[in-house]
C-alpha cells in the first residue's frame, strides 16, 4: 500500500485578494496532490482561509461591514480563483466554520491540561498585518522588518505557550528528521532561531473579540495565528474522527513562504510535540514573487492578478510557467516578459510543435492512423531516464525539475523528427517507424505533464485516439510501449499559439 500525501497550502488572509503570490503555492500544491494522485497514493490537499484576528476586524471596520461578511466576500473570491486555474483541493477550511473553532479549542486544553500553558502578561511592539510581536532589536528604524510600517505597543494580560521549554525537544526533532524543513538554507534558518533562544509566547488576547474564545477563561480569545495553524489537524478530523486523523497524520506536507518560517518551522512543531501529536513531516519553503524587485502588496498598488495573466496565457500556460520558473526557496522577480519567452520555447515551438508536426504528418503520410512505437526505440531509453528523473523530481516536491525531466524527451522527440524529417519520406514502414514512437512520446508525456496541465494533457490524449484520460493510465502507464497504434490522429487547432514579445516602450 502507498504511503498517504496530504498537502496543504498556508490558509490565506481574507483582508486582501488572491494574487499571483498566492496562486504560486496554490498551483504547486495542486500539481502535487495531481501527481501523487496519478501514482495512486491515498491524497488529500487542503487550502482555505483565515479569517480571524486583530488585521481582519480592522479591515472590516474600515469597509463598513462585519469581519464575517468580510471573510465571506473575500472567501468567496478565493474559491473563484481556485476554479478559474483548475485547483483540484478536496477541502477549502474557513477557520470561523463550527468544526475548527471545536477543534481548536480541544487541540489548546490538550496543550494546557499537559502543563504548557501559563498566565502572564506581555508588552510588546505589534505588527498588525504580520499579526505578531517584534522585539526592540527586529525592528528598523522603529518599523516592521516585513512591512515597514510603523508597529503599536500593546501591553495585555494572557496565557502564554511555554515554548522556552522546547528548545531542545525541536533541536532532537530536527535532528531526527533532517529533510524536515526543505530547502536547507530555510532549515539553517529555522534552527538557527530555535538556537539563538525561544522566549514563551502568548496565545491569548483580551483586546478583541474576533477570534476563538479560549475554553478554560472566558474573555479571552486565542492570538490568531494559534488558532490558523491547527486548521491542518481541523480538515483531517483532529479532536472529532480520530480514525480519519490517524490515516492522514503525520503524512501532512505544507507549503509556505519564508515570512511565515517562524511560525510554520518553529511555534508549529512545537505546539504539536506540547499537544502530544507528531510533527509535520516536511516544510517546504518558498521566496517572495517579486514585481520590479519588489514584494507585491495593496499599498504598492504592484499586485498582479491571475485572472488577467490566464486571459493571456490560458490556464495551462499560466500553471505551467509557475511550476517550471520559480523553484521553491529563492526570491523570483516575475516578469511577463520570461512568461512569454518560456511560453514560446516550451509550450509554443516545442510540446505544440510536437503534436502539430506529428498530427499532420500521420494525417498526410500514414492515412490519419497512428503506427505503433517500435520496441528498440532509440527514445526509448531517453524515455526511461525521463521518467526515473521526473518521478523523483515530483517525489522531492521540486516541480521545476520534474517538468525540467519531462521536457527533455519533448524535446528529444522533435530533434527525433528533425534527424529522420519523416515530412520527406515516402509512406511506408520508414514513416511508420518515426511517427509511431513520436506518438509514444506524447502519450508518455501526456500522462507526465498532467500534474501542471491536466487539460491540455486529456486533449493531447483525445487527439492521438486513446480512450479514457492521462489520469486513468497513472505514473505506471508511462513506460515505454504503451501507445497501441491502429488509432485515428485529429489535428486540431495549436494547442499553444505562438506569442508576440511585449514591445518595449
Ligand atoms: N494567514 C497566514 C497564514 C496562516 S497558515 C496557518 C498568512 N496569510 S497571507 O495571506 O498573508 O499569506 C499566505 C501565503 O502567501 C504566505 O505563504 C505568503 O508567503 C504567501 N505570499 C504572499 N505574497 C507573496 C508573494 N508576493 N510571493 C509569494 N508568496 C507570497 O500569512
Amino acid at each position: 500500500m502507498s504511503e498517504p500525501f496530504y498537502i496543504t497550502t498556508p490558509i490565506y488572509y481574507v483582508n486582501d485578494v488572491p494574487h499571483i503570490g498566492h496562486a504560486y503555492t496554490t498551483v504547486t500544491a495542486d500539481a502535487l496532490a495531481r501527481w501523487h494522485r496519478l501514482a495512486g497514493d491515498p491524497t488529500f490537499f487542503l487550502t482555505g482561509t483565515d479569517e480571524h484576528g486583530l488585521k481582519i476586524q480592522r479591515s472590516a471596520e474600515a469597509n463598513g461591514i462585519t469581519p464575517l461578511e468580510q471573510a465571506d466576500q473575500t472567501s468567496a473570491r478565493f474559491k473563484e480563483v481556485w476554479e478559474l486555474l483548475n485547483i483540484s483541493n478536496d477541502d477549502f477550511i474557513r477557520t470561523t466554520e463550527p468544526r475548527h473553532i471545536g477543534s481548536v479549542q480541544k487541540f489548546m486544553q490538550a496543550i494546557f491540561d499537559n502543563g504548557w500553558i501559563r498566565k502572564g502578561s506581555y508588552s510588546g511592539h505589534y505588527c498588525v498585518p504580520c499579526e505578531a510581536y517584534f522585539n526592540e532589536a527586529d525592528l528598523v528604524d522603529g518599523n516592521c522588518p516585513i512591512h515597514g510600517r510603523p508597529v503599536e505597543w500593546f501591553e495585555e494580560d494572557n496565557w502564554f505557550f511555554e515554548l522556552s521549554k522546547f528548545e531542545q525537544p525541536l533541536l532532537d526533532w530536527y535532528a531526527a528528521n533532517p529533510d524536515c524543513v526543505q530547502p536547507e538554507g530555510k532549515r539553517n534558518e529555522a534552527l538557527g532561531i530555535i538556537k539563538q533562544g525561544l522566549e514563551d509566547v502568548s496565545v491569548s488576547r483580551t483586546s478583541i473579540s474576533w477570534g476563538v474564545p479560549v475554553p478554560w477563561d472566558e474573555g479571552h480569545v486565542f492570538y490568531v495565528w494559534y488558532d490558523a495553524l491547527i486548521n491542518y489537524a481541523t480538515a483531517v478530523g483532529y479532536g472529532d474522527d480520530p480514525e480519519r486523523f490517524a490515516e492522514w497524520w503525520p503524512q501532512v506536507r505544507h507549503l509556505l513562504g519564508k515570512d511565515i518560517l517562524r511560525f510554520h518551522c518553529v511555534y508549529w512543531p512545537a505546539m504539536c510535540l506540547a499537544a502530544g501529536i507528531e510533527p509535520p513531516k516536511k516544510l517546504a519553503v518558498h521566496g517572495f514573487l517579486l514585481v520590479g524587485g519588489e514584494k507585491m502588496s495593496k499599498t504598492s498598488l504592484n499586485q498582479i492578478f491571475p485572472a488577467d495573466l490566464v486571459s493571456d496565457f490560458g490556464v495551462d500556460g499560466f500553471r505551467y510557467h509557475f511550476l517550471r520558473d520559480n523553484p521553491f526557496g529563492p526570491d523570483g522577480d516575475f516578469s511577463y516578459e520570461s512568461m512569454v519567452t518560456r511560453y514560446n520555447a516550451d509550450l509554443a515551438n516545442n510540446l505544440g510543435n510536437l503534436l502539430s508536426r506529428v498530427a499532420t504528418v500521420v494525417e498526410k503520410k500514414c492515412e490519419g492512423v497512428g503506427p505503433a512505437p517500435a520496441v528498440d526505440s532509440p527514445l526509448a531509453a531517453i524515455a526511461a531516464q525521463s521518467l526515473t528523473d521526473t518521478i523523483a523530481g515530483w517525489n522531492n516536491m521540486t516541480p521545476s525539475i520534474a517538468l525540467e525531466a519531462t521536457w527533455r524527451l519533448v524535446g528529444a522527440a522533435n530533434a527525433h523528427l528533425e534527424a529522420n524529417e519523416p515530412w520527406k519520406m515516402e509512406p511506408g514502414p520508414a514513416v511508420d517507424a518515426v511517427m509511431g514512437d513520436a506518438l509514444e512520446v506524447l502519450r508518455i508525456v501526456a500522462i507526465l505533464a498532467t500534474p501542471a496541465m491536466p487539460v491540455t494533457c486529456a486533449e493531447i490524449w483525445k487527439r492521438i485516439g486513446l480512450s479514457g484520460s492521462p489520469v486513468d493510465a497513472g505514473v505506471a502507464g508511462a513506460a515505454w510501449g504503451g501507445y497501441p497504434g491502429g488509432r485515428p490522429v485529429v489535428k486540431g487547432d495549436g494547442l499553444f499559439p505562438r506569442m508576440a514579445k511585449p514591445s518595449v516602450g
